[in-house]
């Protein structure tokens, strides 16, 4: 395995956790490098598991190096909670955690208005975590952002606290009806994080480049999917970073030429949390999934996830917007129960027959879905360990979004352990 960039092909929460971690096992560097704490990857090691957020779970591997990147926001508390955490069940994290210096830095006030928008926002809320993701994107953009090192140097951090509270207070106390922040309080805050964090924070650039000169293998580990990419999803229902694989090198510092191969997790359904358009959404005679049994709960906010059949316009789409080569297929056993399963080929809108995703977000929300349908295989796939001895129904499923989507799928989860994986193909 060479320099690999693994995306979400749906909605976010395909069970990359899971992909990531088997991939992690060849890689000597694992680079976050979108997103925030609005990510939730669950990951199972023999009897434990593990709810990440912010840190690459190959943390949990020894000898890994793990890097948040600068495309990152960063806040600052869950990601010490997280060092907390890991380190109180002996996870060895000094010296196997790098932090962007250039990363941005979520504040109190981004969570606050995080919140005070999406109430603002009223039936035309987003359905954000919370996390304060899209105001810290925004400063970013908007040349007002507190990066990680400034958390270091408190002159630095207070000139660009005042800045940001003269503009934040004004719409705390005039738009949102809300006591103003005060500095000197967050000022201390934040520097306190900075001294807990300083021993992370270092230009994750230079590793990364130094790195794959020297012939190290390196895993960008993508969090959300493509459909919530804030260029290339289902605008403006989406998050605020580029989820897709360019984000890689924006993310982390390395050019495009340094990237090998671009696998798509892929669930072998779908799944959405948050508003917005969901044109294969079960109707509630059709819902098969058990959102717990099924682990179908958001891992950040606990909400039950949207779910529906497979749509190959929206993964054709990633297998695009990435330049996906290769499928990792997941959660396929949970359709074990169902007798007949559908598959979105197209959508319908107008009379029109639409094959390829469309930017309108008018015509997304109303258009429906057009399907084809197949035979169930109604028995349990989780102890299968080979394609050839899937049933038949299996197989023809998983060769059937092969051709829609016009990408080979190379592995296959049949079940959250590790042991519950199908490869088609050698990984090396
Ligand atoms: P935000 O990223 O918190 O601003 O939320 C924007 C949209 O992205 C909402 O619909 C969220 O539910 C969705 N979202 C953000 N992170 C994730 C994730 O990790 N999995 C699935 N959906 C997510």
């Amino acid at each position: 395995m060479a320099n690999i960039v693994l995306v979400g092909a749906q909605w976010g929460d395909e069970g990359k956790g899971k992909i990531i971690d088997i991939l992690t096992e060849k890689a000597d560097f694992v680079v976050r490098f979108q997103g925030g704490s609005n990510a939730g990857h669950t990951v199972r090691v023999g009897d434990r598991e593990f709810v990440l957020h912010l840190i690459p779970s190959g943390i949990l591997h020894s000898k890994k190096t793990c890097i948040i990147g600068n495309g990152v926001v960063i806040d600052p508390e869950s990601l010490l909670k997280e060092v907390d955490t890991l380190t109180s069940r002996g996870i060895q994290i000094d010296g196997n955690l790098f932090v962007s210096e250039a990363a941005n830095i979520v504040l109190v006030y981004h969570r606050l208005l995080d919140t005070l928008r999406e109430q603002f926002k009223g039936e035309g809320k987003i359905g954000t975590t919370g996390r304060g993701i899209s105001p810290t994107y925004m400063d970013k953009v908007g040349y007002m952002g507190i990066r990680a090192v400034d958390l270091l140097s408190e002159d630095v951090l207070r000139t660009k606290l005042e800045i940001n509270l003269r503009e934040k207070n004004a719409y705390f106390t005039k738009i949102y009806n809300q006591p103003p922040l005060d500095l000197e309080e967050l000022l201390e805050q934040y520097l306190d994080y900075g001294r807990r964090l300083k021993k992370f924070i270092a230009n994750t650039e230079l590793i990364i480049n130094r790195a794959i000169k020297e012939g190290k293998r390196i895993l960008f580990e993508g969090a959300q999917g493509t459909l919530l990419d804030v260029n290339f999803g289902s605008y403006p229902y989406v998050t605020a970073s580029s989820t897709t694989a360019g984000g890689a090198c924006i993310g982390s510092g390395i050019g495009p030429t340094k990237i090998d191969k671009v696998m798509g997790v892929v669930k072998a359904y779908s799944t959405r949390v948050g508003s917005g358009p969901f044109p294969t959404e079960f109707a509630p005679e059709d819902d098969f999934v058990d959102r717990k049994k099924d682990r179908e709960y958001g891992a950040t906010t606990g909400r039950p996830r949207r779910c529906g059949w497979f749509d190959a316009v929206i993964v054709r789409h990633a297998v695009r917007v990435n330049g996906l080569d290769k499928i990792a297929l997941t959660k396929l056993d949970i359709l074990d129960t169902a007798p007949k399963i559908k598959i979105c080929t197209a959508y319908k809108y107008n009379n029109t027959i639409i094959e390829d995703f469309p930017n309108d977000s008018k015509l997304f929300d109303n258009c429906e879905p057009v399907y084809e349908e197949m035979d169930g295989w109604l028995q349990h796939i989780r102890k299968t360990k080979r394609f050839e001895d899937l049933p038949a129904a299996t197989k023809a499923y998983v060769k059937r979004l092969e051709e829609l989507i016009e990408t080979p799928v190379s592995i296959i989860s049949v079940g959250s352990r590790r042991s519950q994986t199908i490869f088609l193909e050698d990984l090396d």
